[in-house]
């Protein structure tokens, strides 16, 4: 009878995939799969999803889950020799049992630390050309095998002490239902050797219907357009509307971006930190036909606004650690247009 809400909780997902559930005492809860570092269920205290999942996501490595909100590390798109988006959201990550102190205080118990630590697999393609030319060399198939595997597996563990890095994930719904994700990224190299990355929280928001959303914050800012080579130009007019395929790269944004969702009545406001660049797509019908993991019409309840590092990549020096922040929060809308303080948003009703 006592519907007891444990704060936290460890069970097995789609295809027996571990993840985390948090809960809120007012109701609230999100979902994180171990597979990715990946929210991929955000909930209000009325138990209505906020996130997108596609119902073709297929939850097997190594596809990365199609939906919710996907890490895109240490690589954003095809900007840089790497798989698309990185692959981040496509290892499994671990509990992080014992993370450093952190410094912004919650009174929310529903709160998961996650990390992601290189592999010897991962350090052969990131972070240093140089690690990955050394392995191959290495690990040569010529005579003399055995030993030139001993000489291999020795320097692997050398190259990843030499350049390798961190990555603690904090995922905490604040007592209002808001979500809270914070990335830690430190260069853990002992040899001096800096990490550069780009970087994304690529959320897939759930809407009604595209053709009824606005997204304000963005209006006359300079993008990249990823359908036109990434050539730079400037947002025109008001608040952006959508009536076809977009992939934009909105550099140097405000901390704040609203999203408003006419017929259901809500507003998504994205806080952000550290992050200055935000990505905005939807792939509209043509594109959603051509992805096996995506429902031909799926695009239409969809929209990701996605706080970004891409235009000027993240460089950290030996010791040095990044953060990065998103905080979503989901209010009923009666928001007032042009005006993105979410204090103000709720007294506006
Ligand atoms: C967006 C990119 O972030 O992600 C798009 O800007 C890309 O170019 C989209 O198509 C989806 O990427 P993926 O790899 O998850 O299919």
């Amino acid at each position: 009878m006592s519907s007891e809400r444990v704060p936290v909780e460890l069970c097995k997902g789609i295809n027996g995939l571990e993840k985390v559930v948090l809960r809120e005492v007012r109701g609230s809860s999100a979902e994180v799969y171990l597979y990715g570092g990946q929210v991929t269920s955000w909930k209000n205290d009325h138990g209505e999803e906020l996130l997108f999942v596609s119902s073709k996501a297929i939850f097997k490595p190594p596809k990365a889950i199609r939906g919710g909100i996907p890490i895109c590390f240490p690589q954003f798109g095809n900007h840089g020799s790497l798989e698309q988006h990185g692959f981040a959201r496509n290892r499994v990550w671990s509990i992080d049992i014992d993370p450093p102190p952190f410094p912004t205080n919650t009174s929310s118990r529903a709160f998961i630390d996650l990390i992601l630590k290189p592999s010897e697999e991962d350090m052969k393609i990131w972070p240093h050309r140089w690690c990955s030319f050394f392995n191959t060399c290495l690990s040569g198939n010529n005579d003399g095998q055995t030993h030139c595997f001993c000489l291999s597996e020795f320097y692997l563990s050398i190259i990843v002490s030499i350049c390798s890095y961190e990555f603690r994930l904090r995922v905490a719904l604040g007592p209002g239902g808001d979500l809270m994700l914070t990335s830690r990224i430190r260069n853990t190299s002992t040899e001096g050797k800096p990490l550069t990355f780009t970087f994304a929280y690529h959320t897939y928001f759930s809407v009604s219907d595209i053709s009824e959303v606005r997204v304000e914050g963005l209006e006359t800012l300079d993008y990249l357009d990823n359908l036109q080579n990434k050539e730079r130009f400037t947002e025109q007019g008001d608040a952006i509307t959508f009536e076809s395929e977009v992939d934009k790269i909105y550099v140097s944004t405000p901390t704040k971006i609203a999203i408003l969702d006419h017929e259901k009545k809500r507003t998504f406001v994205i806080r952000k930190d550290g992050l200055p660049d935000a990505v905005v797509w939807n792939p509209w019908d043509k594109k959603a036909k051509a992805m096996a993991d995506f429902g031909d019409d799926e695009y239409k309840h969809m929209l990701c606004v996605e706080a970004a590092a891409v235009e000027k990549p993240i460089t950290l020096k030996p010791g040095e650690e990044w953060r990065g922040r998103q905080e979503l929060s989901a209010v009923p809308s009666s928001y007032c247009s042009g005006q993105l303080d979410p204090q103000k948003v709720l007294q506006c009703s």
